[in-house]
């Protein structure tokens, strides 16, 4: 697997008065957010995602509780932990995910490179892997 996925942290600031998480244009937020959503009150038996995107990048960060996120290009699978805020997944384009296992009171924040464009999105896996192999 190619850098379709990887963990990259995020730059926080602790005190006796607590932490704070900050999030700017840099190596870990290659793109400028034009959307930023969140998920939370996921039932634990229940999964999300299960789709892929064309163009759109992301970076999601668990800031509350914890998940498990699968990335598979194509041929390799592969599942991150999400468990801290200081912490992030940067997905890229053409990867298929699956969000499994949200913890209780889990809040999973999402920054997207594009706007909602549901053109975008491939939520078929047999469609997924016939695009990659006439895309990448
Ligand atoms: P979806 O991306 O399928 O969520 P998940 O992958 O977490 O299961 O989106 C769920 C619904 O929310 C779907 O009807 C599209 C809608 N939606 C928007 O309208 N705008 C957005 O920015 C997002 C992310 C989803």
């Amino acid at each position: 697997m190619s850098w379709i996925a990887k963990l990259v942290e995020v730059p926080t600031y602790s005190s006796d008065s607590g932490s704070l998480a900050v999030v700017e244009r840099s190596h870990s937020l290659p793109f400028d957010p034009v959307r930023a959503y969140f998920i939370f009150d996921v039932p634990n038996w229940s999964s999300r995602g299960f789709h892929a995107h064309k163009n759109l990048e992301q970076l999601m960060i668990a800031v509350a509780g914890s998940l498990s996120v699968l990335v598979d290009d194509g041929s390799v699978r592969r599942e991150f932990e999400l468990d801290s805020p200081s912490r992030g997944l940067l997905i890229g384009p053409g990867a298929w995910r699956e969000m499994h296992r949200f913890a209780p009171g889990t809040i999973c924040l999402v920054l997207a490179s594009e706007k909602f464009d549901e053109t975008d999105y491939i939520r078929d896996y047999q469609d997924f892997v016939s695009w990659r192999e006439s895309n990448c």
